[in-house]
């Protein structure tokens, strides 16, 4: 893997996609950023230049889109050395009874299908780079909490990255899953300035990809102090 990574982030257009990206961005790796919202991905790479950033558009939930991503990346900087898998939503309605199926489906077509895509889209370049794959789950993944179907995908995303690790250790891959609590992120519609902070987040994928190859950083959780 070479010190200076190519790092493609779903969800780079808010909360700890975006400062992820920065993070990075700022380390001097290159980043190859999408979501759909196309002006706040222009606006990151307004900032750092577009030798050192690509932004794609795209809708993580449709496999073309994903693929899409990927091309353009390897396209672009000739190889993907780590992809950060963070893209996201939740719903208004909780529950099971009081729960909205189709917030239902919207949300596991992201959370759940848009991980599997980017996965299966980007593991073959992984592959050629020994690369590193990276999920944000969630505390929500750990816990039992009360009816969440959110929470239930988050519990998805906790299984499959250590199942992918273990395919990925094959070829001397890497995988690590991301468990946050709460964080300041435009997730929620109002802010939780005592919570943790999208940086945080970035600051634990520096971390995992500046680990030696030889060191899988298999999973972190991080939680408010308060
Ligand atoms: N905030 C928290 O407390 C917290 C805690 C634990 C885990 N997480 C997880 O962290 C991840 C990032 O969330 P965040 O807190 O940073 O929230 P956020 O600010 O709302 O960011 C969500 C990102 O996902 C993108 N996204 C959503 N649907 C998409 C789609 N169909 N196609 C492409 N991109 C899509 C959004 O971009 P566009 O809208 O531009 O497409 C945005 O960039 C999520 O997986 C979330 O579940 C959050």
């Amino acid at each position: 893997m070479h010190n200076e990574k190519v790092i493609l982030i779903t969800g780079a257009s808010s909360g700890i996609g975006a400062a992820t990206a920065e993070k990075v961005l700022e380390a001097g790796h290159k980043a190859v950023i999408t979501a759909r919202s196309t002006d706040k991905l222009n606006a990151i790479v307004e900032r750092w230049g577009e030798d050192k950033v690509l932004a794609v558009t795209a809708d993580v939930s449709i496999l073309a889109e994903v693929t899409k991503v990927v091309n353009k990346a390897n396209d672009k900087f000739g190889r993907i050395d780590v992809v950060f898998a963070n893209a996201g939503t939740g719903v208004n309605s909780s529950g099971i009874e009081n729960g909205d199926p189709n917030e239902w489906k919207t949300m596991l077509d992201v959370n759940i299908n848009a991980l599997l895509f980017t996965a299966k889209a980007s593991l073959p370049s992984l592959r050629e780079t020994q690369g590193h794959f990276i999920i944000t789950s969630s505390i929500a993944g750990k816990i039992s909490l009360k009816g969440s179907v959110y929470g239930a995908s988050k519990w998805f995303a906790y299984g499959f990255g250590q199942n992918l690790a273990a395919e990925m250790a094959e070829w001397n891959g890497r995988c690590t899953i991301l468990c946050p609590g709460m964080v300041n992120t435009p997730f929620f519609n109002e802010a939780k300035p005592n919570k943790l902070d999208p940086s945080d987040i970035a600051n634990a994928v520096v971390f995992a990809i500046s680990s030696d190859p030889r060191c899988d950083v298999r999973e972190i959780t991080l939680m408010p102090t308060k």
